[in-house]
């Protein structure tokens, strides 16, 4: 089984970005716990994305059809504007779980609405790293049940 994890717009800068909100650890890290959870939750491959490129995300969740069994996306300032993100994952129809590292709905009125969440099956948010850990294992579950 294969799981896709896609980090949208900064989160290349997490350690370096705003770390009263977003905390001190590195996107290396990030990369690390993603991959351990992973293999954890008997993943054979977790592939973990990032870019700071709308197009570039709509494509790689494109490429992800027929290649990859679940997502977990953190689609970042993205998540509040894009509905092409949305219509994306819409279309590959895969399962997706949403991740916030901070708790979005206690900040500014515009982070308020999730047009990827849309597409989602559940939302984690408010836990650092640990959502991506959290929402690695929610998938697994929820792909188990969907193959039983
Ligand atoms: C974020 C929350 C978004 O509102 C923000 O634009 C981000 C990160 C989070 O992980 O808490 O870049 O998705």
């Amino acid at each position: 089984m294969k799981a896709l994890v896609i980090n949208g717009p900064n989160l290349n800068m997490l350690g370096i970005r705003e770390p009263g909100i977003y905390g001190s650890d590195n996107y290396d890290r990030l990369v690390q716990i993603c991959q351990e959870a992973g293999a954890a939750q008997g993943f054979d491959e977790v592939e973990v994305f990032q870019s700071n490129h709308e197009g570039s995300i709509v494509d790689k969740i494109q490429e992800a059809y027929g290649k990859v069994d679940g997502i977990v996306i953190n689609p970042a300032a993205y998540t509040h504007t894009s509905v092409a993100i949305l219509d994306a994952l819409k279309a590959v129809a895969l399962p997706a779980v949403e991740v916030h590292l901070s708790d979005v709905s206690a900040r500014e009125p515009f982070r308020q609405i999730s047009y990827a969440g849309m597409a989602c099956v559940k939302t984690y948010m408010g836990l650092g790293f640990e959502g991506y850990r959290q929402a690695i294992l929610y998938l697994k579950q929820y792909l188990e049940e969907a193959n039983a």
